[in-house]
């Protein structure tokens, strides 16, 4: 677990992640992104609309209401079926999951080992709200799951779109459940956001495999391509007892956090259970169907949480992130070799301005070059520019790359291209 100390300390420390009202004694379960944390999680979310929505032509974006009629949570079986397990304590009545054996042993060693349990009850995920200004006021929901907005929206897309089964509506939002025990740093909150795909089929159970296998690999292929390491990425299917109340096949992607296994992305075949409920159907060409629905569900916290600790390194003193270029805050760093000396500054400053155009770039003038190198390092900076006095002769610069730390010299019109062709 040291490793999560230490990727606590560093989010803290350097802007990645707070936590959530911290100076009033923090909130658990909400948590707050820093200047450099927003940057990691909306590239993430950025490179997931780009792979998912603008390079397919079979996918459509959508952003729904938070707070939807309570009637879609009747009819989606969240007010009846999302729960998790849970069982209260006889002696101090504090409640747990029942399924966190550790968490349950812990417990029971605060009261000398011996624990005696209630009955397992499922206890309901969803948060309530209260809505209006007159009493009773109206009680709703902040979403469980970003999904349900996907689905009552089904006939307004293929109304107001031409998309023809089989097609996709993907959407990215925040999330609420009432977790019984918020806990491991973001990885379970309360307040959490998902990138979700809702891919449309006709009913066929084996269009229904094929698709859900294709999903399955395109996911998996995804968090590889952005650089998560293969030896601790798995598929861990669920048995039947174990899948949600909507799914007819579910399977898990899970990361080996230092905390264990853990599940950060869903493939679920939901089949026609949301649609059929929400009394929509689908007519094509005379024939009228219920389709059914392969959905990529993943956590952009966790993923956020996983990135983060993959790309964690340590090399005797020095510290980096190896993030992939697309997902790192900067794309690049400038620094002049000295802040006193004016035309140093003054050229730097050009570079600069004219690389903040095209990317997100990192200014710094502080302290020595190693230190300045060292701070970028940390929040997983690529690639750092140097103008020394060299660059005032010849118009060349130094470029450092963060992962093999060797410089190279380049022209100064050359950086953008530079960076362009790394970033692929
Ligand atoms: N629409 C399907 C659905 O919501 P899920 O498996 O319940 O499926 C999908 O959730 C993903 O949402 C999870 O794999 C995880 O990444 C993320 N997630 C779920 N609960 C979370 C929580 N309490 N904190 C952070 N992320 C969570």
């Amino acid at each position: 677990m040291e490793i999560m100390e230490k990727i606590v300390a560093l989010s803290k420390r350097r802007g990645f992640i707070y936590p959530g009202s911290e100076i009033y004694g923090g909130f658990g379960g909400f948590w707050d992104y820093g200047p450099i944390g927003v940057e990691l999680k909306n590239n993430i979310k950025k490179a997931w609309w780009k792979d998912i929505v603008y390079s397919r032509d079979d996918v459509v974006g959508l952003d729904t209401a938070i707070i939807m009629n309570p009637t879609v949570w009747d009819k989606s079986g969240h007010l009846k079926a999302f729960g998790d397990p849970l069982v209260e304590c006889k002696v101090c009545h504090k409640r747990f999951r029942s399924d966190n054996e550790e968490e349950l042993k812990k417990h029971e060693g605060e009261h000398d080992g011996k624990g005696e349990w209630t009955e397992a009850k499922t206890f309901n995920l969803m948060t309530e709200v209260l809505l209006g200004t007159t009493e009773p006021k109206e009680k709703a929901y902040l979403r469980g799951e970003i999904t349900q907005g996907v689905f009552v929206n089904f006939k307004n897309v293929v109304d107001s779109n031409r998309v023809k089964i089989p097609f996709g509506i993907a959407q990215i939002g925040k999330a609420f459940r009432n977790e019984i025990t918020p806990g491991n740093f973001t990885f379970r909150s309360r307040e959490f956001e998902q990138m979700e795909l809702e891919y449309f089929i006709r009913p066929d159970e084996k269009e229904g495999e094929k698709t859900f296998e294709f999903w399955k690999e395109e996911r998996m292929n995804w968090y590889l391509t952005y650089g998560m390491t293969k030896d601790k990425l798995r598929f861990r299917e669920h048995t039947p007892e174990k899948r949600a109340h909507y799914a007819r096949l579910a399977t898990d992607i899970e990361y080996e956090a230092p905390f264990g296994w853990s599940e950060f992305e869903g493939i679920h075949h939901r089949g026609d259970f949301d649609l059929k409920n929400h009394g929509l159907s689908y007519k094509d060409e005379g024939d009228e169907f219920t389709p059914w629905v392969i959905e990529t569900s993943g956590g952009v916290d966790r993923a956020t949480l996983f990135f983060l600790i993959d790309a964690y390194r340590e090399e005797g003193e020095r510290v980096y992130l190896k993030l992939h270029p697309e997902l790192a805050p900067f794309k690049a760093a400038v620094f002049p070799l000295l802040a006193n000396k004016e035309e140093l500054v003054k050229k730097a400053k050009e570079i600069y301005e004219s690389l903040k155009a095209s990317y997100y770039v990192a200014w710094d003038d502080r302290g020595n070059i190693g230190k300045r190198y060292a701070s970028q390092d940390e929040i997983g900076t690529p690639w750092c520019v140097t103008v020394d006095f060299q660059s005032l002769d010849d118009g060349t610069v130094t470029i450092r790359d963060r992962d093999t730390t060797k410089q190279e010299r380049i022209a100064v019109d050359k950086i953008a291209g530079y960076i362009e062709d790394k970033l692929g």
